[in-house]
């Protein structure tokens, strides 16, 4: 057999996965595992498959079996598990040869590996993979940082295995470092704000207009023949129209109501602070998971405090209000992608990265968790104006905001008298309400800041005064 295109190390799910797929497309590819056992399994299991894999059960007979210079996907669990692998497969590696986190890194840790290589000959990419067990055997979205040499090395593999949007394939070089990874950590947290706001909805059905799971799915399911178009609305409906076996009810019933987390979100929004842009959605979105987390406190704060007293959740009309909520649902989605996108715009700047945004949103149309119809529409937004300042203000974009928000007014508005908990809703709402309003409030903070702390500000009538007359008089 002729020497493997590329090599992957960590035959678990997603590798397991991300390397059949690669056989898949033609190519070869030789895999190593740490356990022997779980290679030779896999090897087995591979089927017709086999001819294209070369299962090695030492380092060097795994390094040995790939072509130079050698592209080696990592793909394991996240943080020290991949340092300590990287340490021990350098001294098997010849210059060139480019070791590829696959994982969910964060990208301060890929900037970090990156760095650390520099003198060793050695390369390094950080690749973002979405799409779950699923994309990676049949086509994953994927975001690729590192030397644009060592890109065009995997590209031709990478690009066979990739998600397609009608025949785009769903994978780019996006810049040096950790901007893969970046792009990644992005997705995530607008995946959470999408889960979110959908959790908050089904919440409205079910706990204001008392809807069965079944009923739910109905609704999910109707939207998704619209504009709401997506992986996640799909999975919705199937979420709540499945049967629990056990007892027949819907599982969706069944399920603790604590929602895990692994960082990618958080990270999202401690770099969006970090820079000083918005992500207010994101953020609601990864405070709502920790307050699901603590769910002995919620139970005993509800017997304390009761639920809010608000009487029956009246709606004049449930058709009207069942479109408010479709439409309440993009308007908000809306401001979760107009602030994951912001961000990265700003980290493109602070890290040199030149991040190209149509080519993001391009790449997210299939193969990732956020797929949707909707990011068709965001690449052709950005592919118009790539260096605008903000999705929101873009014509496609501003005009279905000003076609939606009064929608998500009422429902934002309907939820909070029915003390119904929607905080990523509420808080693209008050995104738009503050963006897009040219005098805001601060003001009152500059003065309060010049006040106890003589911090200074700036006059609109931009005349040579930056102090407030804080010890005389005051307007009779
Ligand atoms: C994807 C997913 C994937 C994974 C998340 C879940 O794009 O394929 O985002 O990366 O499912 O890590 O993250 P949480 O466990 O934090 O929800």
């Amino acid at each position: 057999m002729a020497q493997a295109e590329i090599g992957l190390i960590g035959l678990g799910v997603m590798g397991s996965n991300l390397a059949l797929n690669i056989a898949e497309k033609g190519n070869t590819i030789a895999v190593f595992n740490r356990t022997v056992e779980v290679t030779r399994k896999f090897y087995a299991e591979a089927g017709a498959l086999q001819s294209q894999i070369v299962p090695c059960e030492t380092i060097e007979e795994f390094v040995a079996a790939i072509r130079p210079p050698r592209p080696i996907i990592i793909m394991i669990k996240a943080g020290e598990p991949v340092d300590q692998q990287m340490e021990l497969l350098k001294p098997y590696l010849e210059k060139n040869d480019i070791m590829i986190d696959a994982g969910n890194a964060n990208f301060r840790d890929t900037m970090r590996r990156f760095d650390n290589l520099k003198d060793s000959g050695l390369t390094f990419i950080g690749m973002g993979v979405s799409g779950g067990e699923e994309g990676a055997r049949h086509g994953p979205s994927i975001m690729v940082g590192g030397k644009e040499d060592s890109w065009k090395r995997v590209e031709k593999v990478l690009t066979s295995i990739a998600a397609k949007y009608n025949d785009d394939p769903c994978v780019a070089w996006l810049g040096e470092n950790g901007a893969g990874h970046f792009v990644k950590t992005i997705h995530n947290g607008i995946e959470y704000a999408d889960m979110q706001m959908i959790a908050e909805i089904y919440g409205i059905l079910r706990d204001g207009l008392k809807m069965s799971a079944t009923e739910i799915g109905e609704v999910f399911g109707e939207w998704n023949k619209g504009r709401l178009n997506s992986y996640l609305i799909e999975i919705t409906e199937k979420v709540l129209k499945a049967a629990d076996p056990i007892t027949g009810k819907p599982i969706v019933d069944l399920i603790l109501d604590k929602a895990g987390q692994k960082g990618t979100g958080k990270w999202s929004v401690i770099e969006a602070q970090n820079m000083g842009i918005p992500a207010t959605a994101i953020e609601a979105a990864v405070a709502a998971r920790s307050i699901s987390s603590v769910k002995g406190e919620r139970e005993a704060a509800e017997k304390v405090l009761g639920l809010p007293a608000v009487g029956e959740f009246n709606v004049a009309d449930k058709t009207a209000f069942l479109k408010d909520l479709e439409s309440a649902l993009l308007a908000a989605k809306i401001g979760a992608y107009a602030q994951g996108f912001a961000v990265m715009a700003e980290a493109s700047r602070e890290f040199n990265w030149n991040l190209p945004m149509p080519t993001i949103a391009k790449i997210w149309r299939a193969g990732c968790i956020i797929r949707s119809a909707f990011l068709d529409e965001i690449t052709t937004a950005f592919t118009k104006d790539p260096n605008v300042a903000n999705l929101i203000v873009t014509p496609a974009f501003s005009g279905m905001v000003k076609e939606t928000d009064g929608a998500l007014r009422r429902v934002v508005s309907a939820a909070v008298l029915g003390g119904l908990p929607v905080p990523a809703l509420a808080s693209a709402l008050g995104y738009f309400d503050s963006y897009r309003r040219g005098r805001g409030t601060a003001n009152v903070i500059q003065a309060q800041r010049d006040f106890f702390g003589a911090h200074g500000f700036d006059r609109i009538d931009g005349a040579d005064s930056h102090h407030g007359p804080w010890g005389s008089g005051l307007i009779a």
